[in-house]
């Protein structure tokens, strides 16, 4: 009996093993070593795109790629494969039943607004009966699927610190980040800045920077950059139950505006480009303000995630609107939709269902 009851824990033990290292979901959940969902290449796959961009009502005419005009199709049958696992398929069913009565926010510049749209129109696609509620404005646009009760949520802010309206003018507070009070009430965090941090000129929305007490004409902006990523991680370390809210940085979102990136003339850019750069992520160069935000995520003490999509990103030369949006100017900041936004939310997915 005894030996019995030891042999018969041993085997369910071997097929518990068994099934925990065939698993993918295994893999997702300790996503070290060997691996790391951020690292692999693009395969064609002409099960792709995940859903029909058309038949989505969430898309802004700054991503909506098919409607202003692009008529190469390659770019949205491509799939990331992880170098030593899968990546599950994006079940928006799924997401929304483990979410009940749960909400998700996207924080950041409008390259959160673009992530939010792909997934979006992922949720839409696998449920597109749902009820819904839309309520839109600054910061906020805020979508509720009724029958689920799951909210999920876009919070637009440039620099995620706070910018202030003072006697003196904008004042860009590199030590303060008020909103937090709400963004600490979800229960899935994903912030992204740093396209506004470089900005000078009319497009710099501030006046002043202040530091403390402290506050200067302007600074170098690397160094505001990574200042304002340490209160952020301060805020998480101090401020954020990470046993209740899953927090993401999402890493800096690569641009395709010199070709001297993939080896062509510099003056070439994203327009024309219908295929990715050949080969694996780990060839890519990472641009330095990635370092900056990388370091800066190593003082967050708490269990928080690097959502690490830049060299993934940097591969898809062909994945940005270029002229195909609703305004005509040449864009290799954002990403089509649907395109390579809905690799980061199938990424996403992976890390927050386990
Ligand atoms: C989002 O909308 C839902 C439903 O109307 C509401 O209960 C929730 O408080 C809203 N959340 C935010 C952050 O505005
Ligand atoms: C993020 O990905 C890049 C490129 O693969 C890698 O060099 C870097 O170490 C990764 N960062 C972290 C914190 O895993």
């Amino acid at each position: 009996m005894g030996v019995e009851m030891k042999l018969h824990g041993w085997i369910s033990m071997v097929i518990s093993m068994a099934i925990i290292c065939l698993s993918p979901c295994f893999c997702l959940e300790t996503n070290v070593g060997s691996c790391n969902l951020y690292e692999g290449s693009w395969l064609l796959d002409q099960s792709y795109p995940l859903y029909d961009s058309s038949t989505c009502p969430h898309i802004r005419m700054e991503f909506n790629c098919l409607k202003y005009g692009r008529v190469d199709k390659e770019y949205l049958k491509y799939r990331w494969q992880p170098s030593n696992c899968n990546l599950p398929r994006f079940d928006g069913k799924s997401f929304l039943t483990k979410y009940r009565g749960k909400k998700i926010m996207f924080i950041g510049d409008s390259v959160s607004l673009n992530q939010w749209q792909s997934f979006m129109c992922l949720l839409h696609s696998s449920v597109p009966e749902a009820r819904i509620i839309e309520k839109g404005g600054e910061p906020i646009t805020n979508v509720t699927f009724l029958d689920y009760d799951v909210s999920v949520i876009v919070f637009h802010t440039t620099h995620l610190v706070d910018i202030e309206v003072e006697k003196i003018g904008r004042v860009l507070k590199l030590d303060s980040l008020k909103h937090g009070e709400l963004w600490k009430t979800m229960d899935v965090l994903v912030f992204n800045t740093w396209l506004w941090w470089y900005r000078t000129g009319p497009k710099q929305p501030w006046d002043y920077i202040q530091i403390g007490n402290k506050i200067v004409k302007d600074m170098d902006r690397m160094e505001a950059f990574d200042l304002a990523l340490i209160t952020w991680a301060n805020w998480v370390n101090t401020e954020v139950d990470t046993t209740k809210t899953k927090v993401f940085l999402q890493g800096i979102s690569p641009q395709h505006y010199h070709g001297a990136q993939w080896h062509e003339p510099a003056v070439t850019n994203c327009a024309n480009e219908k295929t990715p750069i050949g080969g694996s992520s780990s060839s890519q160069g990472l641009p330095k303000a990635q370092y900056v935000l990388e370091s800066a995520f190593q003082k967050v003490t708490k269990p928080a995630h690097l959502f690490n999509i830049t060299a993934l990103s940097a591969l898809r030369k062909d994945g940005h609107p270029s002229s195909h949006n609703g305004f005509h100017g040449m864009d290799c900041t954002h990403w089509c939709v649907a395109g390579v936004p809905d690799t980061w939310n199938s990424i996403l997915y992976a890390s927050i269902m386990n």
